[in-house]
């Protein structure tokens, strides 16, 4: 089934949510190797499949919102779950998007008012500008911080449904009837 139903999460739910998830690990990880790198020589590659990775998931992120918002509708909460752990989680869920939304903004206004574009996609040897002097850098490194503390709560709050309170949530953002 491509939609979700109020059971379980649709086939286009759970991909684009498993998809995005590994590519956000590869943005936080090439992303804070990018920055501790000294030599262009280094940071270049890593920055190269960090850009093209960030672009992909902002396709999919702006593809996650259309699809929630005209085609599909989110499962009921699972049952015997607290008011306010949903409302928690609403928050945590809206939090991502606005998080990852603001890094591909903020990492398009560096590129732009760097001008670093050509440097890091033309041909090797070139001089990287120091992205510490565009503002953007500033809610970049703060957001990264941020989308890494989201994704340790989010994940902890799927295992403790899945292991302690055994109530499927796990099961249900997967392919299945
Ligand atoms: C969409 C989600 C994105 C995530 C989750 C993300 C994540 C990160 C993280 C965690 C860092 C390290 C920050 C630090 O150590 O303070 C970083 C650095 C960087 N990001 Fe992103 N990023 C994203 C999008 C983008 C985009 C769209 C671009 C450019 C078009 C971009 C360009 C950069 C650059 C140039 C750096 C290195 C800054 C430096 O060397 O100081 N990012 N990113």
């Amino acid at each position: 089934m491509l939609k979700s139903n109020r059971d379980r999460y649709g086939a286009v739910a759970v991909s684009i949510h498993w998809l995005t998830a590994i590519l956000i690990l590869v943005l936080l990880g090439s992303g804070f190797q990018a920055a501790n790198a000294v030599d262009a020589a280094v940071k270049t590659p890593f920055l190269r499949v960090h850009i093209s990775v960030a672009i992909v998931v902002l396709v999919l992120t702006v593809f996650r919102i259309v699809w929630w918002w005209l085609f599909d509708l989110k499962p009921l909460p699972v049952e015997g779950s607290p008011a306010w752990q949903e409302r928690i989680a609403s928050w945590v869920h809206l939090g991502f998007y606005i998080v990852v939304l603001g890094m591909a903004a903020s990492g398009i206004g560096m590129m732009i008012l760097s001008g670093a574009a050509p440097a890091v996609f033309g041909p090797p040897g070139a001089a990287l500008p120091n992205f510490t002097d565009y503002p953007p850098r500033v809610p970049h490194g703060l957001g990264g911080r941020l989308l890494a503390r989201l994704l340790a709560f989010h994940a902890g709050a799927a295992l403790y449904h899945h292991f302690i309170r055994r109530d499927g949530l796990l099961r249900r953002m997967w392919y299945g009837r």
